[in-house]
């Protein structure tokens, strides 16, 4: 009702608000634009494990058409060529059917890799059969494909538990963990973690901000990152303080730590110039951090969501950082821009390999 005070007054927020959303917009789309350019430098291949599905297809189709990447989709052959037909895309996708074929050194690689954690020869059979998730990540992990992308129609933790199992961590990680690039009118900002580890103990905080960082050095961002808590450099002392405090201790004795890194700290010091340069002049953040470390999974999540929603950010993620190959899971209802993004953001790590 408030908006209806006057009706110049409503127009002058719809034009403000139709150009910050053009400025933010541009933003993200420059991001995207460097990554998907680097993506067609160099096109990789990308199993898509939920192959039959409706967005998959289109998404293979754009990432195809674009020379983004070659996509795989895995699943019912008959299926998914009826399914690109009846949605007019004119294309011969490459299809992994893991119910025809002979993927027998798929099961026992499975077999072979599983075996020791319960799994028997039959069950890895099942699963490189019967489950497409798994039969992508032994795809992966054979090197059959250099990038996987999954989630859309499996809730995220299913999504990425065979991917977990299967590829695994990095050499140099132990954890993987779910970032967000959000971008804003003149700024973006990485979010982790947003979706894996539910409550990280200090090296796993500052194992995931490296990780971060290098990511954001993939998109042309210098990192600058910041423990996130409810607490300033000590102004509150407990349990959930000690966390985020102790990931900085690390981070600041890391050789390897190329990128200043401060904190503990509360969100609003994080971001605002003032805050940093005036109170926390001797934090070794001089600018405003663009790598934002939440203190556990529930601060994440939510965070970056209110940020999306109501900082009206465009977001593209979760990008997982830590996996031994590119595994990316996306959230239910995802859209198609959202998987030809991941797609791109997956060849580009396949790039760095
Ligand atoms: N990083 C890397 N590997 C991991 C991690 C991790 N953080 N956690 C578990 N693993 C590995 C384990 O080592 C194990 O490997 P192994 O079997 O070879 O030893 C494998 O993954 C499976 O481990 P489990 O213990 O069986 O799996 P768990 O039940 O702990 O599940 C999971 C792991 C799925 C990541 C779990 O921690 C989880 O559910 N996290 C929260 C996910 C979530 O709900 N996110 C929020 C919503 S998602 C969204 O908004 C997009």
């Amino acid at each position: 009702a408030a908006m209806d005070s006057g009706s110049a007054r409503s127009e002058l927020d719809v034009q403000e608000y139709e150009e910050t959303l053009e400025a933010r917009l541009g933003k993200s789309r420059e991001m995207m634009r460097v990554v998907l350019n680097k993506a067609k430098s160099d096109p990789k291949r990308v199993a898509l494990a939920e192959g039959t599905d409706e967005k998959m297809i289109r998404a293979a189709y754009q990432i195809q058409e674009q020379g983004i990447a070659y996509p795989v989709l895995i699943g019912g052959e008959d299926e998914i060529r009826q399914t690109a037909e009846d949605l007019g895309l004119d294309f011969d996708p490459e299809v992994a059917d893991p119910q025809s074929g002979d993927w027998d050194h798929y099961a026992d690689r499975l077999y072979e890799l599983r075996r020791r954690k319960g799994l028997t020869k039959n069950e890895a059979h099942e699963l490189v059969r019967r489950d497409t998730n798994y039969f992508a990540s032994v795809m992966v992990e054979q090197d059959d494909a250099d990038a996987m992308l999954t989630g859309l129609t499996h809730h995220y933790p299913s999504a990425l538990r065979p991917p977990l199992q299967v590829v695994g961590t990095a050499d140099d990680a132990d954890y993987a963990a779910g970032v967000y690039m959000l971008t804003f009118k003149n700024r973006v900002v990485f979010c982790a973690d947003t979706t894996v580890n539910l409550e990280p103990e200090s090296d796993v905080l500052a194992e995931i901000t490296k990780h971060t960082a290098q990511l954001a050095r993939r998109f042309n961002i210098e990192p600058r990152a910041a423990m996130l808590s409810y607490s300033n450099f000590g102004s509150v002392e407990n349990e959930g303080t000690r966390k985020p405090r102790g990931a900085v201790n690390l981070l600041h004795e890391d050789a390897e730590v190329d990128f200043p890194v401060d904190g503990e700290m509360q969100a609003d010091t994080a971001v605002v110039e003032d805050i940093l340069q005036g109170t926390y002049e001797f934090s070794e953040l001089d600018d405003p951090a663009n790598v934002l470390v939440f203190p556990n999974l529930e601060a994440g999540n939510i965070g970056y969501k209110l940020l999306q929603r109501l900082g009206g950010a465009e977001a593209i993620g979760p990008m997982l950082v830590g996996m031994g190959k590119p595994v990316h899971v996306l959230q239910r209802g995802d859209e198609v821009k959202d998987i030809v993004n991941l797609a791109g953001v997956a060849v580009v790590d396949a790039q760095n390999e």
